[in-house]
């Protein structure tokens, strides 16, 4: 588990607007409670750019690094490059500049549509990354059904996307990914398109599969109050082309109690977050 950091932790003002410190393995301890040592970072953005064939210039160049531990989000207006930073993460799509790295090949992407196969019950649905890299049927089976019973829906995997709410279905593309039992976990605005409640509820959820699991994560959100509460650090990012101009350490522990939300100390620190994106929108 994580230790909880104290208000001595917290980030300056200064933090806001000044370039990212570095990622150290000092920082992945701190965060994740286990020693940071030797392990390779999850993630290596290394100076990557992207430009385009149509000459859209999306990506400056990006230094970023996730280590194990870490729950990283980005945030950054509309069409600064965050969905384009993950997909070079996913190795979706290669850099015009730079690198990018990653220490393992399991990888997993949550998109923001749960972009479930309609035809296929939420049990087959978790399953099938199992059957596309040739897991045994039992085998798959088990873990399937287990992951299901970790996003909370052991009693719904013989049903439809059809017949899920929308939070439901976002509780399978969960488990899809997470049955992979990634090192490295992307989420592309999972959150987006579910309403306030339903949205916490899900938050929530993952932080609670976030400290029981052992995957790195980087995170792509609008919502600074989702950032603050779900992360490690916050990473902002400026209008198009995209270039990172924050990169704060979250001041709070795990477990977070949903009434974080509400402590003074959690809207200070939203807004140095809000500050540095509207600074650089
Ligand atoms: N395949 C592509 N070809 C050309 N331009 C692209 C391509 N994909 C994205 N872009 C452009 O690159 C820029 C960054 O797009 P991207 O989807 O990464 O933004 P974003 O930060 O995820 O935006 P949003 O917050 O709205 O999801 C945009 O101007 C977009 O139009
Ligand atoms: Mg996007």
């Amino acid at each position: 588990m994580r230790p909880p950091a104290t208000a001595d932790d917290a980030a300056t003002d200064d933090a806001a607007t000044s370039a990212p410190p570095p990622a150290t393995d000092d920082a992945a301890e701190r965060a994740s409670g286990r020693p940071g040592g030797s392990t390779p970072p999850a993630l290596t953005v290394d100076g990557a750019g992207k430009t385009f064939e149509n000459g859209t210039r999306a990506l400056d160049a990006i230094d970023l690094t996730v280590r194990p531990g870490e729950l990283v989000t980005v945030v950054g207006p509309s069409g600064c490059g965050k969905s384009t930073l993950l997909r070079l993460a996913a190795g979706l799509d290669q850099p015009t500049t730079g690198r990018v790295t990653t220490s393992s090949d399991a990888v997993s992407y949550v998109f923001q549509d749960p972009t479930l196969l309609e035809w296929r019950t939420a049990l087959h649905n978790v399953e099938l990354a199992g059957e596309l890299t040739g897991v045994p049927r039992a085998e798959r089976r088990r873990r399937a059904l287990a992951t299901l019973d970790l996003v909370g829906l052991g009693g719904s995997g013989r049903q439809f996307p059809r017949e899920l709410s929308g939070g439901m279905r976002m509780r399978v593309s969960l488990a899809r990914a997470l049955v992979r039992q990634p090192d490295l976990a992307l989420f592309d605005e999972p959150f987006g398109a579910l309403d306030e409640i339903t949205r916490l509820q899900m938050q929530t959820e993952l932080l609670r599969l976030f400290s029981a699991g052992d995957f790195a994560a980087l995170f792509i959100t609008h919502s600074v109050s989702e950032a603050v509460y779900l992360s490690t650090r916050v990473v902002v990012m400026s209008g198009r082309p995209g270039r990172i101009v924050a990169d704060l350490p979250v001041p709070f522990g795990y477990p977070r109690p949903p009434e974080l939300r509400y402590d003074p100390a959690f809207a200070a620190f939203a807004g140095q977050v809000s500050a540095a994106l509207e600074a650089h929108a």
